[in-house]
């Protein structure tokens, strides 16, 4: 995934800055959420950063 696409709409959040806060020590969803502000708004990119998650984390 290029680091610059956007995976959650809502919050402008890309892949690299996912990936950050999961390198950076975020092992779950609602941390990702957390540190990001990603998939706190309509939730539609919840299953994209879970993905990221088991792969990353
Ligand atoms: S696209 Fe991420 S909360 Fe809506």
């Amino acid at each position: 995934m290029d680091r610059d696409e956007i995976v959650c709409n809502c919050m402008g959040v890309t892949a690299g800055e996912i990936q950050d806060a999961i390198e950076g020590g975020a092992s779950t969803v609602e941390q990702v959420q957390e540190v990001t502000g990603a998939g706190t708004v309509c939730g539609g990119c919840l299953e994209e950063i879970q993905k990221m998650v088991e792969e990353l984390a």
